[in-house]
């Protein structure tokens, strides 16, 4: 049975019930339940193929599932598409504009289907940062500001709730970090709640409050982002002068040890204490007659991460 969002201070931007959305025998969403809160930067984790796209299409109301129910703000979308959309920004990752016209012309055209305030347009501009080539032909942007133009497009109007499908796709190093640091002031500045996908965890975990995974259609972990770092303890890796000596060493005890491309890979039972149990495992390599020349805690890979998640889906009992 699906509830209604309840209004108040802890508000649930969107809320999905058993989404499905099926493309001739490929199950794209599979059965996904989100509950993205207010004020939230929700970012949407899946490699290629996942299913980000379609989700944010059937949130959009640009698909229909064929089965579940989506809330935003607490309208049912189904019921009244306009009411829910109506305070939704979007901009998807490759920014469809028109070439030959400038920044701001573009601009207008959604202005004035919005029936928005010409001022609207200075203001967007400004908050992305292209005020300066507001009057200049798009065909002329970087990719960045492309990029930078599809977000004062979704910013138009306030809007409450803003939707990015990968926004930094295609960007180079600094372009990627300049849209993660502006996605990241989003909620601060505009009080809007941004729901962002991305097939990076790195990137994810450096401006997301919360997180979905979804994998196959499937979200295989939901929760802040906290949790989803305090899912496995880091690992400790090493390198030394003898592995083969270091591994009989280290890996008397209950510790797993492997070895992956001449270092050591240490799982450590908790975060808690990691550094002082690197320090102490330093200690004992020396005293051993073992020289270290790289200690360090190895971060979970996002395919390492999906293999957890998904393994740990299937166990009994989990589903
Ligand atoms: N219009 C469509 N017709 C048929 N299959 C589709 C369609 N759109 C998506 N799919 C399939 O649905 C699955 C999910 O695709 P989707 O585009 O949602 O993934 P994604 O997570 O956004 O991937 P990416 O990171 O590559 O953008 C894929 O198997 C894809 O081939
Ligand atoms: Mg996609």
């Amino acid at each position: 049975m699906f509830c209604p969002v309840r209004r108040g201070p802890m508000s649930i931007a969107i809320e999905t019930e058993g989404l499905k959305k099926r493309f001739r025998g490929v199950n794209a969403v599979d059965g996904v339940d989100l509950s993205v809160p207010e004020g939230a930067i929700f970012g949407f984790l899946g490699p290629n193929g996942a299913g980000k796209t379609t989700t944010i299409r059937l949130l959009l109301g640009l698909l229909r599932p064929n089965r579940g129910r989506i809330s935003i703000f607490g309208e049912d979308l189904h019921r009244n598409r306009l009411r829910a959309l109506k305070s939704v920004g979007v901009a998807f990752e490759t920014p469809a504009h028109y070439e030959h016209l400038t920044g701001r012309e573009n601009l207008d055209i959604t202005r004035r289907l919005l029936k928005l305030d010409k001022p609207e347009i200075d203001r967007v501009l400004s908050t992305v940062e292209l005020s300066h080539v507001a009057d200049r032909h798009v065909r002329k942007y970087s990719l960045g500001m492309r990029h930078r133009l599809g977000l004062a497009r979704a910013l138009l109007g306030s809007p409450k709730l803003l939707i990015f499908d990968e926004p930094t796709n295609g960007l180079d190093p600094v372009g990627i970090r300049e849209m993660r640091d502006f996605i990241k002031t989003l909620p601060e500045r505009t009080g809007a709640t941004v729901f962002v996908s991305s097939h990076h965890l790195a990137e994810i975990e450096q401006m997301a409050s919360h997180v979905a995974v979804i994998h196959l259609g499937k979200i295989v972990f939901q929760g802040a982002m906290g949790e989803l770092r305090g899912l496995h303890a880091p690992r400790l890796e090493v390198g030394c002068n003898n592995a083969a000596e270091a591994t009989a060493l280290l890996g008397g005890g209950a510790r797993k040890v492997e070895s992956r491309h001449g270092r050591l890979i240490i799982e450590l039972p908790s975060a808690d204490g990691a550094q002082s149990r690197a320090a102490s495992i330093n200690r004992r390599l020396n005293e051993a007659g073992i020289d270290v020349h790289h200690l360090a805690l190895a971060p979970w890979t996002l395919e390492e991460l999906f293999l957890q998640l998904v393994g740990a889906k299937t166990q009994p009992g989990q589903e």
